[in-house]
């Protein structure tokens, strides 16, 4: 039972409220359900400076990573000489109230470095530092309202409390923790039944569910596959529970923070593999981590933690005796299969089935359903350009021609028609165009979930605003951005609506191209000059290259 403090609710209106993000409330989650022992509130500026230096809490516990509150300077006005503040969901549901301990601008680059060891914004928790999180952090204890309300998969979220009394009725004494942020297959599968025949023990299957890695398959697919994977395992050896963890991906510190959160919630040990919570390439294409670092950094702790790591095998699938194995138990010359993350994704997107061998076919079947091949995927079309550039003329012939092609629902978001029913309210500073691009990216990413074609065709001027775009329409599908690069001399000759004129006359300011810039695009899929060629033409090479990219079927 969900029990609301009503005596500290009736304060909240007394201070100043703040909208919490997903990853400021996956954390007060986790400080409130205990889940984050032994932090009682977002991090003051003292547990924080120590946290960064020495990987400690001020008191000398170890803590790797920083849990903080951040605001920006508007807020930090907001709520001079208050003592505390009131934390609400995105729905304005009271969570909680913070006493007020600190407020300070932290050195973001320095908590990048000291924590993830670069200031490489391809690593996505240092983006999310110099990218998203606000310039303040508020420091200071928390005091409960109410815990956060999960409307999907109730019965498989508990409280560290919940859990240890389960593992209590249980009788289970030894349990062994499996982290994992991807769906599990045969060979997460084995793994697990060794660690647990061999240890003698029985296994926590505990997925983070609160945020992972950008791209990665959503957790509602997910925990339908782990629900088929707990049929496999012996009666009563495994428990499935979810965790609400905003993960920072961020390699050897973070696999401190996953064993501290294990232990807390009552297990002895923790899985852990090569290159456990990996953010990936850096931008020379190089690991940000070495692939054991994680597994060193968690050995030398793991006494002072009290929680024991497994280092986790690579199991790899025999095709001789259809069985797996550890890699390391292979013989000169004996034959094994792998398969990784990008050849899935590739068979997948090719629609030709997920092999036996790998996975469940439950799984197999779970993945198909939410991963359709690029034919049958959402997908938006982005135009960008100059006005008079010919986008839209360029955009309705792709239009008519998708239709003719039948294979999904077509919906066109022109710079114009969103003006008129999206944005009127907009002018073209350069504020009101980045809101504009980003309300058309938000319905374009909708449509591409409900897999749809979505065509959109505004000038989009700016880079920042176009990869905001493509970040959270990849999310959902596919995302081709096509550049009209029709130059600036021939638009104004067109001048079809006659803006150029005014512009030039300074009648219209901010005019793109005379008075406000056009940021060309650098990674554009596509790039057609509208001057040289007729539209038809120039829809049909559009058409034919989508083809090529695997995202209409190729009928000839
Ligand atoms: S933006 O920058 O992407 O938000 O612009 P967009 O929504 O595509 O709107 C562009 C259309 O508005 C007309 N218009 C202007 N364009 C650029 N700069 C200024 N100051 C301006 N004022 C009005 C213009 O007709 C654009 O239409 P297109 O279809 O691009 O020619």
């Amino acid at each position: 039972m969900n029990k609301i403090n009503l005596e500290l609710k009736d304060q909240a209106n007394n201070y100043p409220s703040l909208q919490l993000s997903d990853r400021n409330l996956c954390d007060l989650e986790l400080i409130m359900n205990k889940g984050f022992n032994p932090l009682k509130g977002f991090m003051s500026i003292n547990d924080y400076s120590s946290v960064l230096k020495d990987m400690r809490l001020a008191s000398g516990e170890l803590w790797p990573i920083p849990i903080t509150l951040d605001v920006d300077d508007q807020f930090v006005l907001k709520i001079t000489g208050s003592p505390k503040i009131t934390l609400r969901n995105k729905e304005g549901f009271v969570i909680a109230l913070l006493k007020i301990e600190d407020i300070w601008q932290p050195n973001l680059k320095l908590e990048a470095q000291s924590v993830y060891g670069t200031i490489d914004t391809k690593h996505p928790g240092v983006n999310y530092l110099l990218k998203t999180s606000k310039k303040n952090y508020i420091g200071g204890k928390i005091e409960k309202v109410l815990s956060p309300h999960h409307y999907d998969y109730q019965d498989l979220r508990h409280t560290p409390d919940e859990l240890k009394s389960i593992f209590r009725n249980k009788k289970w004494d030894k349990i062994i923790a499996f982290q994992t942020r991807n769906p599990l297959h045969k060979a997460h599968f084995e793994l697990t039944m060794r660690a647990m025949k061999e240890l003698s023990a029985n296994l926590l299957v505990h997925p983070v569910v609160g945020m992972t890695k950008p791209g990665d398959v959503n957790h509602y697919t997910r925990t339908r596959c782990y629900k088929h994977i707990m049929n496999e395992y012996p009666k009563s050896s495994a428990f499935l529970s979810l965790l609400p963890l905003a993960m920072r991906m961020g390699g050897p510190r973070e696999t401190l923070l996953h064993a501290i959160i294990r232990k807390n919630y009552g297990c002895t040990h923790l899985i852990v593999g090569r290159d456990h919570a990996g953010p990936g390439l850096d931008s020379n294409d190089k690991p940000f981590y070495g692939p054991y670092e994680a597994q060193e950094m968690l050995e030398k702790y793991q006494d002072e933690l009290g929680i024991k790591m497994v280092p986790f095998k690579f199991m790899v699938f025999i095709p001789k005796s259809g069985k797996y194995k550890a890699i390391n138990e292979i013989k000169e010359g004996e034959e094994y299969k792998t398969l990784s993350g990008t050849e899935l994704r590739q068979l997948l997107d090719e629609g030709k089935g997920i092999p036996e061998w790998f996975t469940f076919k439950s799984v197999a079947h779970e993945l198909e359903g939410s991963n359709p091949p690029l034919t049958k995927r959402g997908l938006t079309i982005f135009f960008t350009g100059l006005s008079g550039s010919g986008k839209s003329t360029l955009a309705n012939g792709l239009v008519n021609r998708l239709l003719e092609e039948g294979s999904r629902p077509v919906t066109l978001l022109d710079g114009d028609i969103v003006r008129t029913h999206l944005s009127s309210e907009l002018g073209f500073s350069k504020e009101h165009r980045s809101v504009n691009i980003k309300r058309i990216g938000y319905v374009a990413s909708e449509i591409t979930k409900n897999r749809g074609v979505a065509i959109c065709a505004p000038i989009a001027p700016y880079h920042e605003d176009r990869k905001f775009n493509r970040e959270l329409i990849s999310n959902e599908g596919g995302y081709i951005e096509i550049f009209v690069n029709t130059s600036l001399k021939k638009c104004e000759e067109r001048d079809s609506k006659g803006l150029y004129a005014l512009a030039r006359e300074g009648k219209i300011k901010e005019f793109t191209g005379i008075s406000d810039p056009y940021e060309e695009p650098i990674d554009a899929e596509i790039v057609v000059n509208s001057s040289g060629e007729s539209p038809e033409i120039l829809v049909e090479k559009i058409y034919k290259k989508i083809i090529k990219m695997g995202f209409i079927k190729d009928k000839k």
